[in-house]
């Protein structure tokens, strides 16, 4: 059975702006947009960046340093330099509360 577990609040989070949480060690982002909650990993596929200071639009979170963007749900990069996708993680929203399993979803 796969554990979910509190990582923050839902008042906590800002529309299209990413939190940096840890969970049992791993950075993760978690992104509130387009009526969803995303968890993905914070660090960058390409170089150790954390993806969290990067910007959210049209459910991808982009990269500062090199410009990848990520898409949100699948992980996937859609431009270059990143080639790997960075995983990502399923939520649950019980009451305030955001859950996420680090059973990796892609
Ligand atoms: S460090 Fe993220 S694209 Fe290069």
């Amino acid at each position: 059975m796969t554990a979910f577990v509190r990582v923050c609040g839902l008042g906590e989070l800002e529309e299209d702006t990413p939190k940096r949480v840890e969970l049992d060690g791993t950075p993760l982002s978690i992104v509130q947009t387009e009526g969803e909650v995303f968890a993905i990993h914070d660090i960058c596929s390409h170089a150790n960046v954390s993806l969290s200071e990067g910007e959210v639009d049209d459910c991808h979170i982009e990269c500062w340093l090199h410009g990848s963007r990520f898409d949100l749900r699948s992980g996937k990069p859609d431009a270059l330099p990143a080639t790997r996708p960075v995983p990502v993680y399923p939520v649950k929203i019980e009451g305030d509360d955001v859950l996420v399993s680090l059973t990796q979803e892609s």
